[in-house]
C-alpha cells in the first residue's frame, strides 16, 4: 500500500492535523512550490529530524509573482515531486489548487511591513506579501508544530520568522543550510531554465561571495569597498546584471554601518539572460552569505 497521503482539501488537512495532535504526534511540514530537488529534500531531512510526521506543500503561490512571465514559467511535475516525497518518507503531501487556498472574494493579505521592504522587496512589489498570506494559509491549513524553510531564502525565512512571532502561531520556525551544486551554486528550481553559458556564468554568484568573504579575512571592512568587488565579479559575467547587492544587518535588515562591526548579510540577486544562441531564458538568482568579520587587533586592546 501507498504510504505517502496526497490531500488537496483545506478542510482534509485541518482534520488530519487534529487527528494527530490528538494522538501526540508532532507535525513539521516542509512548504515548498514543487519542482523538488536535493535542497527541497534536505529541508525534509531537518524536518524528520524534528518531528514524528512530515507533510510538504506542493503549490505554485501566484500571489508572490510579480512577473506573470515567471509564474507561467515556473517549472512543475507533480508526479515526480510524489515520486521523490514516497523515496524520502514524507507522510502526507498538501497539493492544493488555487480556488481551495484563495476563495473568489478574499479581501484578506498578511504582510510584514518592514522587513519586506528592501532587498528582494524593493524590486518584486507584493512579493512578500503574497508569501506571508499563502504560508499563514498553509499553516492555519496544516497546523504544524515546527515549519522548515531554506536559509537561501534569507529575507523570506526573516519574513516569516516575523510574522509567526507577531500573530503568535506557536510554530517553531526553523532554517535550514543552502544546498548547493558540486560546483558551488545554489540549488534552486530556476537553475534548470538557465541556458549552459548562463550556468556557467551563474558561478559568479558564489564567486562573488567568496570575493568579499576573502577580502574580509585580508581585514576589509569597509562596506563599499566589499560591495565594489562583488559588483566586479558579476560584471565579468556577460549574460549577468546585478539586480541588488547589499550589505545589511542579518536580523534587522536595516543597513550595515559604513565599516563592519559585527555579523553582516550579504545578499546578492542578478538576472541572467538567455544565451546569445537562444538557449535557456531569463533567470533570476539569489545567495547570501553572513560575513563575520574577526575582531581586529585595537577592538581587542
Ligand atoms: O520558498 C518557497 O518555495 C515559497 O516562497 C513558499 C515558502 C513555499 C511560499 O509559497
Amino acid at each position: 500500500m501507498d504510504s505517502l497521503r496526497v490531500i488537496t482539501t483545506v478542510r482534509e488537512l485541518q482534520a488530519e492535523a487534529e487527528r494527530e495532535r490528538r494522538a501526540g504526534r508532532r507535525i513539521a511540514l516542509v512548504p515548498t512550490m514543487g519542482a523538488l530537488h536535493a535542497g527541497h529534500l534536505s529541508l525534509v531531512k531537518v524536518a524528520r529530524e524534528r518531528a514524528e510526521r512530515v507533510w510538504v506543500s506542493l503549490f505554485v503561490n501566484p500571489t508572490q509573482f510579480n512577473d506573470p512571465k515567471d509564474f507561467e514559467t515556473y517549472p512543475q511535475d507533480l508526479s515526480k515531486d510524489l515520486e521523490l516525497c514516497r523515496s524520502r518518507g514524507v507522510d502526507l503531501v498538501f497539493a492544493p489548487s488555487a480556488a481551495e487556498l484563495y476563495p473568489e472574494d478574499a479581501q484578506t493579505w498578511v504582510d510584514v511591513e518592514r522587513l519586506s521592504q528592501p532587498l528582494c522587496g524593493a524590486n518584486r512589489p507584493g512579493h512578500f506579501r503574497g508569501v506571508t498570506t499563502v504560508v499563514a494559509r498553509l499553516f492555519l491549513a496544516a497546523r504544524p508544530h515546527v515549519a522548515v524553510f531554506g536559509q537561501k531564502d534569507f529575507q523570506q525565512l526573516a519574513v516569516i520568522r516575523r510574522m509567526e512571532r507577531d500573530l503568535g502561531f506557536g510554530i517553531d520556525i526553523v532554517g535550514a543550510p543552502t544546498v548547493r551544486e558540486p560546483d558551488g551554486l545554489a540549488l534552486s528550481s530556476r537553475n534548470v531554465r538557465l541556458g549552459p553559458l548562463a550556468r556557467q556564468q551563474a558561478l559568479a554568484l558564489v564567486a562573488a561571495l567568496d570575493a568579499a568573504q576573502n577580502a574580509l579575512d585580508q581585514g576589509c571592512r569597509q562596506r563599499d569597498e566589499l560591495l565594489a568587488g562583488v559588483r566586479e565579479t558579476i560584471a565579468g559575467a556577460s549574460q549577468a546584471s546585478l539586480d541588488y547587492a547589499e550589505l545589511r544587518d542579518p536580523d534587522s535588515l536595516e543597513l550595515a554601518p559604513s565599516v563592519l562591526a559585527g555579523p553582516s548579510l550579504l545578499a546578492l540577486a542578478v538576472c541572467f539572460r538567455p544565451d546569445p544562441d537562444g538557449r535557456g531564458g531569463e533567470v533570476r538568482l539569489i545567495d547570501n552569505r553572513v560575513l563575520c568579520p574577526q575582531p581586529q587587533t585595537e577592538d581587542r586592546a
